[in-house]
């Protein structure tokens, strides 16, 4: 079967969308599956690339054709046409992530690997997510939301009452945390809301939670699987798991696979990982970000429904100690596009 892997995208998280698929195109198990490369630009544009790489304008320019029956892309320039069977979206953040792609991969009427346009687009909006894992009763930070045309009557003041100090400026979507930012003065606090805004019109403050950062991978469906846990230790020079810890400095973190945790402490967060992607209609797999207190409390950060496929990405590496090899686990995914 012909997979299209559709990769990089109009969102700020492009590189890494090129990243993640650039591994997934390698590690598809060939003698299964067919891969086929569709790279969107920065721009907007697609293209049929011969390979994952960064240099998607040099790819062949498509259209894509919904009727008769079966969609088709066509290469402009020669006027070839081809089809695929199954599209495998690793597209992160705004317009790939959102549940926009999914709309359109829904009205192509083909499988699909992931969640649809409804978890989609309410996993992406922080603020949606967080009221939904809360009503279903999941333990989530304390928060206040804010639309653009409030700006100027949000006060430091209050929010650090209310919150704590410090606290966390979010924009309400996007990942690998972009637009995010840790307040400790009132002077951060300017720039983080400018931050915040230059992304979405709205913005979410959050209380800080001093203690570990984890993540869990949840992978397929009726009833999905929860990894165990696995860790990120940051770095003192990092305030918290910013981008550039992420994907930029490779001394900025140390990962634990699985973590070290207390088989209850573990299990909590197994059961609440798979409530949650319950609770935002995921489908197939997603990656879920917690925080644990000094307490023992855990808080659900938020869910990756196309969580990161790059090296240093944590999703395959929790299946890979579950003994699902990355070759294996695309299987999977694909398999479960096709149920
Ligand atoms: N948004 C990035 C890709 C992640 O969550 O892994
Ligand atoms: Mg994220």
């Amino acid at each position: 079967k012909k997979v299209a892997i559709l990769y990089g995208g109009r969102s700020v998280e492009h590189a890494v969308s090129v990243n993640s698929a650039r591994n997934i195109f390698e590690f598809l198990d060939k003698s299964k599956f067919e891969p086929v490369a569709i790279g969107i630009s920065k721009g907007g544009q697609w293209f049929l690339t011969e390979g994952v790489g960064k240099d998607i304008e040099k790819g062949k320019a498509v259209s894509l054709t919904l009727n008769p029956a079966k969609p088709s892309f066509t290469v402009i320039k020669s006027g070839d046409k081809f089809t695929v069977d199954i599209l495998f979206p690793v597209l992160h953040g705004t317009d790939g992530e959102d549940g926009s792609i999914q709309g359109l991969i829904k009205a192509m009427d083909l499988p699909m690997v992931g969640t649809g346009v409804l978890g989609s687009s309410l996993s992406m909006n922080k603020i949606v997510a967080k009221r939904l894992l809360r009503e279903a009763g999941l333990p989530v930070t304390d928060f206040l939301t804010f639309r653009y045309d409030e700006k100027d009557k949000i006060s430091f003041n209050a929010l650090s009452k209310k919150l704590g100090l410090p606290f966390m400026v979010k924009s309400a979507s996007l990942g690998s945390s972009v637009g995010v930012t840790k307040v400790k003065t009132k002077k951060d606090f300017k720039a983080a809301v400018e931050e915040a805004f230059k992304y979405d019109d709205e913005m979410l403050a959050e209380e800080y939670i001093t203690g570990r950062e984890l993540e869990c991978a949840v992978l397929g469906n009726n009833p999905p699987e929860a990894s165990l846990p696995g860790e990120i230790v940051i770095s003192k020079n990092y305030e918290f798991y910013t981008f550039d810890a992420k994907y930029v400095d490779p001394d900025a973190v140390r990962i634990d696979v699985p973590a070290k945790l207390s088989k209850p402490v573990a299990e909590k967060i197994r059961k609440a990982s798979v409530k949650a992607f319950e609770a935002l209609h995921c489908l197939d797999f997603s990656r879920i970000d917690l925080f644990l207190d000094k307490k023992g409390n855990i808080y659900i950060n938020e869910i990756n429904t196309i969580p990161g496929f790059t090296n240093s990405s944590m999703f395959p590496m929790m299946w890979k100690e579950r003994g699902i090899s990355f070759p294996d686990l695309i299987t999977r995914l694909l398999n479960l596009a096709q149920e």
